[in-house]
């Protein structure tokens, strides 16, 4: 039994743990895991291994239980170095790059100066050390249609505005510098719909999911209402062929991890190339050093490939020996949130879902948990985006998007969710 220790909490944890236990042998341990991530072999450990203060205690863990391979999900525990803190103790069965590597998502000015010195097409902007370098920034880069302000470092997806002109950037920029700190990026704000592009590297190569996913941040339909983590996601996008994948595969996400090896730093792990189809064509709008999330949960649901072989030859660095299968059709995942979400859902923590099981009783259905918990044999909500309805259909999107709704209206809590009723609507648009 090869035993696999997944590092977060989230759906996209839930997710790669499910789709890693249907590998032959493999049982999915998770630290800390949520309400749904115990499940068949698998099993919680009471290590929270996102916090920096624990990453000694779970590598005694990971020593004691003598465990193949440690997944890690979310970036702040890669930006605080958990990879260097195993490698360095003689483990290398870590998945995650290190945090050299992960400076690609965890400083923009690092990534912005990558991509400039690879060629790498982004948008025009100009790293600012200080608010009144901001101001002028603003004023250089700003067009009819507004720019855009972007924190330096991590800010759980909070720390960029898009600003519809110049006078609301320069309203916005003292604030902005409050909240995030003074140092930003101001970008040109570019024009077209997004999509995000996954790929496995061990350092060396990149094995590209030849399939793009799209997201949906904004919390209301029409992609109206605050930035949210993710109200759901789809694949495969048609906006992009496969064969463009395998373009921005060979002209962005190799170089990119190519230059990591020269500059020193290991990349094993996924990479993920947040992308805007331009008029221009594809442009770079952020890299990430992990999975999107919710795009791994129909990611996942689409794989037909063993997932921890490919990740195993990662970390042996045999990557180009792996190959990577999708199966034809579509999945959809609907994002099920406290009414609260993104600002104050604390007051809505602790609710009893019903309706679970009918839901996860359909064909074709996989309900990821986030925020939830396990309680006296209940689940209970835990967290702002709760559930990831998640469907498959071998007939393509419109089905997947009717099977994950008819699912998402079985489950309830007191109050009811908020979730999107628009979640692959763009795929629809594009096929007919
Ligand atoms: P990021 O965290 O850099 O991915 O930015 C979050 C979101 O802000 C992106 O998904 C885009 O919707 C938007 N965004 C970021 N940069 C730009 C840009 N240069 N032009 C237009 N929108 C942008
Ligand atoms: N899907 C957006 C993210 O994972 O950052």
């Amino acid at each position: 039994m090869k035993k696999v220790l997944i590092i977060g909490s989230g759906g996209r944890e839930h997710a790669l743990g499910w789709k890693l236990r249907q590998s032959y042998d493999v049982k999915a341990l998770h630290a800390p895991g949520n309400g749904g991530t115990e499940e068949g072999s698998a099993r919680n450990i009471s290590i929270d291994g996102t916090k920096k203060e624990n990453f000694h205690y779970l590598f005694n863990f990971v020593e004691k239980e003598d465990i193949d391979m440690v997944v890690v999900c979310p970036e702040a525990p890669l930006a605080d170095g958990i990879v260097d803190f195993f490698n360095l103790r003689g483990y290398d069965k870590i998945f995650g790059p290190t945090a050299g590597a992960s400076l690609l998502e965890s400083d923009k000015f690092f990534s912005f100066d990558l991509m400039n010195d690879l060629g790498i097409p982004q948008a025009d902007s100009i790293k600012c050390y200080s608010t009144d370098q901001a101001e002028r920034a603003i004023e250089k880069l700003s067009t009819k249609k507004g720019v855009v302000i972007k924190a330096r470092g991590l800010t759980a997806g909070k720390g960029v505005t898009v600003c519809d002109s110049r006078e609301q950037a320069l309203a916005e920029i003292r604030k902005h510098a409050e909240k995030y700190g003074p140092e930003v990026l101001i970008s040109k704000r570019l024009f077209g719909e997004e999509f995000s592009v996954f790929g496995i590297s061990d350092g060396n190569e990149v094995l590209p999911f030849e399939m793009a996913f799209q997201d949906h941040k904004k919390l209301c339909d029409g992609d109206k209402g605050p930035n949210t983590g993710g109200m759901g996601a789809y694949g495969p996008a048609q906006i992009v062929s496969a064969n463009t994948i395998k373009k921005i595969n060979y002209d962005i996400m190799i170089p990119v991890v190519r230059r990591m090896k020269d500059r020193g730093y290991s990349y094993k792990g996924f990479l993920y190339a947040g992308m805007m189809m331009t008029e221009d064509g594809p442009k770079v709008i952020e890299f990430n050093v992990r999975f999107g999330d919710p795009e791994c949960q129909p990611a996942m649901m689409l794989l037909k490939s063993d997932l921890y072989h490919i990740m195993s030859s990662s970390l042996e660095e045999k990557l180009d020996q792996a190959k990577m299968e999708f199966n034809s059709g579509a999945s959809c995942c609907v994002v099920l949130a406290a009414k609260g979400y993104p600002e104050a859902y604390e007051k809505e923590k602790g609710l009893e879902i019903s309706g679970l099981e009918e839901a996860t009783e359909m064909k074709n259905i996989k309900v990821f948990h986030a925020g939830t918990r396990k309680e006296n044999g209940k689940i209970l909500t835990n967290g702002g985006r709760v559930l990831g309805v998640t469907s498959y259909s071998e007939n393509g999107i419109e089905e997947a998007i009717g099977l994950s709704y008819e699912a998402a209206q079985k489950i309830n809590i007191l109050g009811g969710f908020h979730y999107r009723n628009d979640i692959g609507r763009k795929a629809l648009r594009k096929w007919n």
